[in-house]
């Protein structure tokens, strides 16, 4: 099939990229065009992994174009997806010019019957605008359909080639076919293409992420209350989560939730909802619980200074908000940095993938290690930020000899509280008992 995607970020790149590896003809529009010469370069502007095998790939047998002319990527496309940011405006609700701005360019192009798809995660009721801002520029008949990605950072690529399921939501028969016929090599194994309306479709995408950062709220708070009653958040969640009712998956207490999806879209079900005088009264509680659990790795800190962290230097390991990726957008790291600067305290900070992004936001106010180890010279304290395989196992004997005064907070929980006993470690990691 011939293809279109609009907008070339994180969605749109990896959805253009996955549709012409199955042999669509597939072009890719953005407006910023360094990038586009970047990728009609053959540079690939994002971290994650596989995605620049494919790209290559596609790009060498010509299935994968990029351009910046809106007109030269629709004209034969019988598909044109929509991946366009959808930033929280300064309400809370997503914004949505850019869906709305691209759309209406592109009902002013459109010569014959096209199906515009949106991917870009929307509140409900956006398909009609959609539809109407199409209407009001062309006669040409335009299918609009809900088609939300369900792709997690990191293993993006395997999640679009073999999908959990697919979510279609359309009204119109012809879009429906053709929605089907395009995805039926992603699910061959037999996941399901879930055929619905265009309002229960974005809906979904909504639901999905705000249950999934439910779980996470609410495992949260069990591990606080561990820690208050001197239980092992650890053995809980595996308690739990043999309950296949249950499952254990996504059941890992942290620092709280981060990234480009799950604060945006829980605030936006949950702004969406009471636009509609309806109080998501869950939503609202998942959000404060998440504020308050970036908070905690810092919180312990301070207690353990007596309040004063002024003067102390700290290591800190991990950047981006999950492992696998460079993104550092709504990062708990970020939090946890400012706090420890306007404590006086300075940082020196090491992360596989995260570092070249942090460096463009906070330039030297603190200072880059080459490795791991390097972030231990002279530190006080070693933090754990996020759960990079690298520092799941490493080097202890290392780890001792570099940081001498054996002192870690793990806002992961990454190690074995036995095996830090052994090593003679201060460990103060969530919802377990501190070794000191
Ligand atoms: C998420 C959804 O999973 C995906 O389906 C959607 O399309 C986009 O948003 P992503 O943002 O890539 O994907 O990250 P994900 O792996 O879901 O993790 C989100 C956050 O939850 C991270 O900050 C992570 O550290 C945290 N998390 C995840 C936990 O704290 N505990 C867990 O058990 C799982």
């Amino acid at each position: 099939m011939k293809i279109a995607v609009v907008g070339t970020g994180y969605v749109g790149l990896v959805t253009g990229t996955c549709l012409a590896e199955t042999g669509n003809q597939v072009t890719c529009v953005d407006i910023n065009e360094q990038k586009v010469k970047m990728m009609q370069d053959g540079k690939v502007p994002i971290y994650e992994p596989g995605l620049e095998l494919l790209f290559h790939r596609n790009i060498s047998q010509k299935r994968l174009l990029f351009t910046s002319v809106l007109a030269d990527a629709i004209a034969d496309a019988e598909i044109i997806f929509l991946a366009l940011p959808t930033p929280p405006g300064g309400d809370g609700s997503a914004d949505l010019s850019y869906v709305l701005g691209a759309a209406k360019d592109i009902a002013k192009l459109v010569t014959d019957y096209k199906v515009i798809v949106t991917k870009s995660t929307v509140p409900v009721g956006t398909a009609d605008k959609v539809k109407a801002a199409i209407k009001e520029n062309t006669n040409i008949e335009c299918a609009v359909v809900s088609n939300p990605e369900f792709l997690r950072e990191g293993v993006a690529v395997d999640d679009f080639m073999k999908p959990d399921r697919v979510v279609v939501g359309t009204t119109d028969e012809r879009a429906r076919k053709l929605m089907g016929e395009l995805y039926a090599p992603y699910v061959r194994q037999g996941n399901p293409v879930i055929f619905m309306d265009e309002r229960s479709s974005e809906l979904t995408k909504y639901a999905a992420n705000s249950f999934l950062a439910t779980k996470i709220s609410f495992m949260n708070e069990i591990a606080n209350l561990c820690e208050v009653v001197g239980a092992d958040v650890d053995m809980v969640r595996r308690g739990i989560g043999s309950d296949n009712r249950i499952g254990n998956r996504f059941l890992f207490s942290g620092i709280g939730y981060g990234g480009s999806c799950f604060p945006k879209d829980v605030q936006a079900l949950a702004k969406s909802s009471e636009e509609n005088q309806y109080e998501f009264k869950i939503l609202n509680s998942v959000m404060k619980v998440n504020e308050i659990q970036k908070k905690v790795l810092v919180q312990k800190l301070k207690k353990y200074y007596n309040g004063d962290i002024k003067g102390k230097h700290f290591a800190m390991w991990g950047l981006a908000f999950k492992p696998e990726t460079d993104d550092i957008r709504e990062a708990p790291a970020l939090y946890i940095i400012d706090e420890l600067l306007a404590g006086g305290a300075t940082v020196t900070v090491y992360d596989p993938e995260g570092m070249k992004n942090v460096k463009a936001l906070l330039g030297d106010k603190i200072n880059y290690a080459q490795d791991q180890y390097e972030a231990l010279h002279g530190a006080d304290a070693l933090l754990i930020v996020t759960e990079w395989s690298v520092f799941r196992t490493p080097d202890f004997n290392k780890l001792v000899e570099l940081l001498p005064s054996k002192v870690i907070f793990d806002g992961r929980n990454l190690y074995d509280l036995q095996k830090m006993i052994d090593l003679g470690f201060y460990y103060n990691s969530i919802g377990r008992k501190i070794i000191s």
